[in-house]
């Protein structure tokens, strides 16, 4: 028989970060990660075959911090969710292989996780009382796509990027200006130092509709940089960093405050790494007060991939009688539908 509020344990290992989270219903008993992200840096990325050791290092001390802190014993558990895809193979797989043994072990059901959905799910844990029908705004390092989310198992896709994802063009910028991985937060942090002086392109400003692109603006500030560089001309990377961050990021709070006018309801949400970004969190609120919509954004570490939010959906798939078989694999991509 369902709970009405089951204890679920979410755990999350599609990256860099080993993470584990323990939800009664929708309160959060707790949320642990462990990071290799320092150790990414050092080869200015995420390489898959470090991601995967470092995960099975860290996975059974993340779960016992998160039973422990939460203060359940793993008996009380009534499911347990875990991230299948979208990610790394290898690093997905030391997750999923240690959720089948709980599960299997304890005799409670699994659940299998879409991440993307995982960050859509975020906002349910920061607003006890949301209920669709709203509009998120998802931004991550590999997606960025304006949903219309009707209940809480299904959303329609109004838009989506058509090549980079926002964080993406982040990271790419970044490495432009030689900052370190993970390159949203150098950005922002550079940015603060700088003003919107320099006039890149903002995205497929004109064409209406909800679709991004990033490869433009992307291309902008690489031959603005260069151009500078052969000129031998001063430049600032702050301002870039800043002119950048603003086209960047305007044009997502504008699409998301519209399409919530144009489906008629009056919540916004958002999730995903880029959400984490003080600038967008800023003009989120100042577009939603301006036009008297409520504004969901989970805090800022639930917008950075973690486990609550892989447990937050797991409570949504759990009230569905989504339940996967243990034949359940790893997926590398799994599209945004
Ligand atoms: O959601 P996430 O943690 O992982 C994915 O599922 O992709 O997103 C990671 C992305 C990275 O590209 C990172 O640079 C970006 O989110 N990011 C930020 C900020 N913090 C993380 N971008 C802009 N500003 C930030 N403060
Ligand atoms: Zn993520």
């Amino acid at each position: 028989m369902l709970k009405e509020n089951p204890v679920i344990l979410g755990i999350e290992s599609s990256c860099d970060e080993t993470a584990a989270a323990v939800i009664r219903g929708r309160q959060l008993l707790s949320d642990e990660i462990i990071s290799s992200a320092s150790v990414q840096a050092l080869y200015g990325g995420v390489v898959p075959e470090i991601a995967s050791r470092a995960h099975t290092d860290a996975v059974d001390e993340v779960v016992a911090r998160a039973l422990n802190s939460a203060g359940i014993r793993k008996e009380e558990l009534d499911a347990v969710a875990v991230t299948y895809g979208a990610g790394l193979l290898g690093a997905l797989l030391v997750g999923l292989s240690f959720a089948k043994g709980l599960s299997f072990g304890l005799k409670i059901p699994l659940i299998g996780v879409n991440h993307i959905r995982g960050h859509l799910a975020a906002c349910y844990l920061e607003d006890r009382t949301l209920k669709p029908p709203f509009i998120t705004l998802l931004a991550s390092g590999g997606h960025t796509a304006v949903i219309y989310v009707k209940s809480e198992t299904e959303f329609e896709v109004l838009g989506a990027t058509r090549d980079d994802a926002a964080g993406e063009a982040f990271d790419k910028v970044a490495r432009i200006l030689s900052l370190p991985y993970p390159g949203g937060p150098h950005v922002e942090r550079l940015a603060r130092e700088g003003n919107p002086v320099v006039p890149f392109p903002k995205m497929l400003k004109g064409l209406g509709g909800y679709d991004f692109s990033y490869s433009g603006l992307k291309t902008a500030v690489i031959n603005y940089v260069h151009t500078k560089e052969q000129k031998g001309e001063p430049w600032s990377k702050a301002d870039v960093a800043c002119s950048f961050q603003h086209a960047a990021l305007d044009i997502l709070a504008e699409k998301a405050v519209e399409g919530a006018r144009e489906k008629g309801v009056c919540t916004v949400t958002a999730g995903g790494g880029v959400i984490a970004n003080g600038y967008l969190r800023e003009i989120l609120e100042k577009r939603c007060n301006a036009a008297g919509f409520k504004l969901v954004i989970p805090e800022k570490r639930h917008c950075t991939d973690n486990a609550a939010m892989i447990a937050a959906e797991g409570l949504l798939q759990y009230r569905a009688g989504n339940f996967a078989p243990y034949s359940l694999n790893a997926e590398a991509c799994i599209p945004l539908r």
